[in-house]
């Protein structure tokens, strides 16, 4: 090797080499601390809450779940708008139905209960103070 005809530069080398170890071994547990993988690679499916959009996560599971009573009139209650929503939510009604508190009529009406990171969302927003974003 070319390193072994220049040992002015070998020899730095290997004085660099050896300082290298005892700053690996130091650095070594700092290094992977805030990388671990979940945080870097959400397995697929996992639910993420934080910062909910009503617009995004909200809308959607209002849209396909709730929509179908809560527009046409059948209840007292309408969410085809974004405040008639926050006023539900605001109440604490919206969240009551949804987690099926005891005491609140369950919802949605006659079918299963949402999904929990759907529900785990809208609490979110809810305890986020209901923005319309
Ligand atoms: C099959 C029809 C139907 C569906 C679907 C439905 N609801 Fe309702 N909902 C009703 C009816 C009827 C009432 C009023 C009667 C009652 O108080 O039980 C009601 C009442 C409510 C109330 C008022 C609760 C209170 O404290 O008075 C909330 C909040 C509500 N629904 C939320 C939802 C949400 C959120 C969804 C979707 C995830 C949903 N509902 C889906 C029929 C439905």
């Amino acid at each position: 090797m070319i390193i072994q005809y220049v040992p002015l530069f070998r020899k730095k080398l290997m004085k660099t080499a050896w300082l290298m170890i005892p700053a690996a071994i130091i650095t070594m547990p700092y290094a992977c601390k805030k990388d671990n993988g979940a945080d870097m690679y959400p397995p697929a499916g996992a639910c993420n809450i934080s910062d909910i959009s009503y617009f995004n996560d909200v809308v959607p599971v209002i849209q396909s779940k709730c929509l179908d009573c809560h527009s046409r009139g059948l209840t007292r209650y309408t969410f085809a708008t974004y405040a008639d929503v926050r006023a539900a939510a605001n109440s604490g009604r919206l969240v009551a139905a949804i987690t099926h508190a005891p005491g609140a009529p369950v919802m949605p009406k006659d079918g299963p209960k949402l999904d929990s990171c759907s529900i785990a969302k809208i609490k979110s927003w809810v305890d986020a103070g209901a923005p319309d974003n």
